[in-house]
């Protein structure tokens, strides 16, 4: 398919943090004729429109995809109202925690003939800016095209990783879905230390900030391990083994990022029941 060929039409319901910024992402790329759904007032370059609710929606409108982005315990009047409109859509759900059965459960529950196909995707905020990285489960019903469709909306705003079980997608939402705030915290932290260190604000922030960003840019752009990366930088005796006998001590990040990610998935699983 050729890199012009527009994305799948969509109906984004939800444009907060994460819909707007794989919005953002999709119309840079272009989208076929889409509509976006939520409250708030949002302006769109045509043919893209805004509504506010299922209603403000011309009836001739069939999305390729139905993104659901809103949050999970708010999802269930858009469902019922949504299984009238669309009995047999093709559902992208992002939200955290909430299982295809449930959300199914919501569709048949108002039109017992519904039968949707469901995808679950973890994506995260990087998407805003292309960077995004997000994993994906299709159930077995959801055929090629349809998984098609969703990895080639999904790849415009990033990478994708398709996993096996839709259980697993609780932990990609506690490693990579809540993770760029793990990174951000680093930063937060490297700057604090840093004025701690002697040096102005603006220039702590700057070098915490950039180093955070040029590390990863690196990753990215390297075939090596991250422990093979991290060891390359590492003079035995140096300044940097000084700082990693600390964060690697047995009781400190060995211990605490493992414990924070199980929380995290922990928490995607309360969600979902
Ligand atoms: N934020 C992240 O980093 C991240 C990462 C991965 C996945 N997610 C998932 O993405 C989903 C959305 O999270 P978010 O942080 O983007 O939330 P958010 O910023 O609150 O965005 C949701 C938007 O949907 C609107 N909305 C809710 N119900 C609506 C309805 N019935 N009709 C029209 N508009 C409605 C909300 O309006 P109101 O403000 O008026 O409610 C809000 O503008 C969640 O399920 C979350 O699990 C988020």
């Amino acid at each position: 398919m050729s890199q012009n060929t527009p994305l799948p039409s969509v109906l984004l319901i939800g444009c907060g943090k994460m819909g707007g910024a794989m919005l953002e992402g999709w119309l840079e790329h272009g989208l076929k004729p889409s509509v976006v759904l939520d409250r708030h007032e949002h302006t769109l370059p045509a043919p893209h429109v805004h509504a506010r609710s299922l209603t403000d929606i011309a009836a001739d409108f069939t999305p390729d995809i139905i993104i659901l982005a809103v949050k999970p315990q708010k999802a269930n009047d858009i469902l019922a109202e949504l299984a009238q409109h669309y009995p047999q859509a093709t559902l992208l759900s992002v939200m955290a925690g909430r299982t295809i059965e449930s959300l199914k459960a919501q569709f048949t529950a108002a039109i017992p003939g519904a039968n949707p196909t469901i995808i679950r995707a973890m994506p995260n905020t990087p998407c805003a800016i292309g960077a995004g990285i997000t994993g994906l489960y299709a159930p077995p019903q959801a055929t090629e095209q349809q998984k098609q469709n969703c990895d080639r909306l999904i790849r415009s705003v990033g990478e994708t990783v398709w996993v096996e079980t839709e259980h697993l997608i609780d932990a990609v939402t506690a490693v990579s879905g809540s993770g760029p705030a793990y990174a951000f915290l680093l930063a937060e932290l490297m700057e604090k230390a840093g004025v701690e260190q002697g040096l102005p604000q603006e220039q702590a922030r700057k070098l915490a900030r950039h180093t955070v960003y040029g590390a990863g840019a690196l990753l990215e752009q390297s075939d090596l391990d991250s422990a093979e990366l991290r060891t390359r930088v590492t003079s035995p005796g140096g300044t940097t083994a000084a700082a990693l006998a600390v964060l690697m001590a047995p009781e400190a990040w060995p211990t605490t990022v493992p414990k924070a990610i199980a929380a995290a998935a922990q928490r995607a699983q309360e969600l979902s029941s």
